[in-house]
């Protein structure tokens, strides 16, 4: 993997189009996941870690599911996406006391110093390039206080060949929500897999047909991601990996675990 800075003028898009085609189903069909407990488990990880603070930035932060249970325990949070259609909808959600805004990680503002950064949910798996890895966590650096940890997920092998090889469709709120894998179940370190999203409405009123819109992932290698924090000036502190259960286990195991999760901090000069 290169270190060097590159430019993301003339970036990809393709998450953004993806995300606003699925903004107005997305609670509807990630409704079973348990956020609260994740978000709990994630906070869990980072005590054992010296967390302290109350304040956090959360990067890619699509409606919210990730933030609420954080703004619930008290925390000020601040947090942004690429997709305008996903931050109209946490907006509606938060109201005024959360700050977000529409922003791209890889060129992600300073907002502030905080305790806590987290980037959640395979967000980090719609970066397909080193530069672009490597941008967004230096990104994400910039936000740290000097004591603050910056936790994020990225999906494992195991994701790309069940999820982002299957069809999966849930039937919600008078729509029916399509997703198709299109891996096929094989997946390889470092592959880019895709899937389409689409959905047909089940009766008047239901909403308009969102035709096939593709999601477009990497899957990040461990070795990759770990040089890419520490290109960002980041440490590893921590890997656990995770499945749909959310709680964190070690260590990581790529052909079980859906998620690895990285606990990381400013790299300290001794
Ligand atoms: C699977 S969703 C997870 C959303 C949220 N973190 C959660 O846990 O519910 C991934 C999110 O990452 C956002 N995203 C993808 N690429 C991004 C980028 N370059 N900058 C900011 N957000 C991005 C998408 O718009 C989407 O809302």
């Amino acid at each position: 993997m290169k270190s060097s800075m590159q430019s993301t003028g003339g970036a990809d898009r393709h998450a953004e189009v993806a995300y606003e085609q699925i903004a107005p189903v997305y609670d509807e069909f990630t409704a079973h996941h348990n956020y609260p407990q994740w978000i709990d488990a994630l906070l869990g990880l980072g005590a054992a870690h010296g967390l302290r603070g109350d304040t956090v930035l959360d990067v890619g932060c699509g409606t919210g599911k990730g933030f609420m249970p954080l703004v619930d325990l008290g925390w000020k949070v601040t947090a942004v996406d690429i997709s305008p259609s996903m931050v109209e909808l946490a907006r509606a959600k938060a109201g005024p006391a959360v700050r977000i805004e529409v922003a791209d990680m890889r060129e992600l503002p300073r907002y502030g110093s905080f305790d806590l950064v987290v980037c959640l949910d395979d967000a980090i798996n719609y970066l397909h390039t080193a530069a672009e890895l490597e941008r967004a966590l230096r990104r994400m650096a910039a936000n740290l206080a000097p004591h603050g940890l910056l936790i994020f997920d990225s999906n494992t092998l195991t994701t790309y060949r069940t999820f982002f090889g299957e069809r999966v469709v849930v039937e919600a709120g008078g729509r029916r929500m399509i997703w198709n894998g299109r891996t096929g179940g094989h997946a390889e370190p470092g592959q880019i897999s895709e899937a389409a999203f689409e959905v047909e409405p089940l009766m008047p009123g239901a909403g308009p047909r969102v035709p096939p819109e593709v999601h477009r992932q990497r899957h990040h290698p461990e070795a990759e991601l770990r040089e890419a924090v520490a290109a960002a000036g980041l440490e590893v502190l921590d890997l656990y990996g995770c499945t749909t259960d959310g709680v964190p286990r070690q260590p990581v195991n790529e052909d079980t675990h859906t998620k690895s999760i990285y606990v990381t901090r400013l790299r300290r000069v001794t």
